[in-house]
């Protein structure tokens, strides 16, 4: 998606070979307008695929999967990382390990939210070892549901995430997808000359 590539490329700023900070429109700072745009591109590349349901993670996958679940009428559903005080046991919870805070965390959905019936749309700001999406995935799996696809928004294609969720078989729409950020530098997979 061209206009998320040219705000990467002109508001992102690469930390390491590793990170990208893109707190001025995702992460913190919310651009509202492209985050609509970004919502409204995962609802066109899943329009034929029946989505009954958006699944994200609190709290940077919550802006970009607005518009998504407006567009697709399906409604929007965060896993919490934190059991909130009104959260009984009636829940599928998943653990996710975080390489980064060399940590795991339990990430948790009601019960009421999620059933086999349930064709689901993940979506989640960045696919790094892809460790929260397949948490996500876990949990749709737990409640019978089915899992359509995942909408990324920003893709690490250096990192393994990518590959371990094709390795299940399932669809990635990565909007943008980045083959290397060496030596300060974002490089995109659509622009490798070969
Ligand atoms: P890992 O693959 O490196 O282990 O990353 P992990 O899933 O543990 O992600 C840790 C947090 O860092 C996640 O956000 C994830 O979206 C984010 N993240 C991973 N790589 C990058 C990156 O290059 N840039 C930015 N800006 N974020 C990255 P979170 O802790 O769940 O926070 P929230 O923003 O969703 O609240
Ligand atoms: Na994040
Ligand atoms: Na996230």
């Amino acid at each position: 998606m061209e206009r998320l590539k040219q705000a990467i490329r002109t508001k992102g700023n690469v930390l390491s070979n590793e990170v990208l900070k893109v707190d001025t429109f995702l992460n913190h700072q919310v651009d509202v307008e492209l985050m609509g745009a970004v919502g409204e591109e995962f609802a066109r590349l899943f329009k034929d695929s029946e989505i009954t349901k958006i699944l994200t993670i609190e709290s940077s996958g919550i802006a970009p999967s607005f518009m998504a679940s407006a567009r697709l009428a399906a409604p929007l559903i965060f896993a919490r990382k934190k059991k909130s005080l009104t959260m009984n046991d009636n829940v599928f919870v998943s653990k996710v390990y975080s390489f980064t805070k060399r940590e795991t965390n339990d990430i948790t959905v009601s019960k009421d939210f999620l059933t086999s019936e349930d064709r689901v749309l993940i979506i989640d700001d960045f696919l790094a070892n892809g460790q929260a999406a397949l948490g996500l995935i876990d949990i749709v799996e737990q409640a019978g549901a089915t899992v359509a696809g995942l909408g990324i928004v920003i893709e690490k294609s250096f990192q393994d995430g990518r590959k371990l969720i094709e390795e299940k078989g399932y669809r990635i729409e990565s909007l943008a997808r980045i083959h290397s950020l060496e030596n300060g530098h974002v490089t995109f997979v659509d622009e490798l000359v070969t």
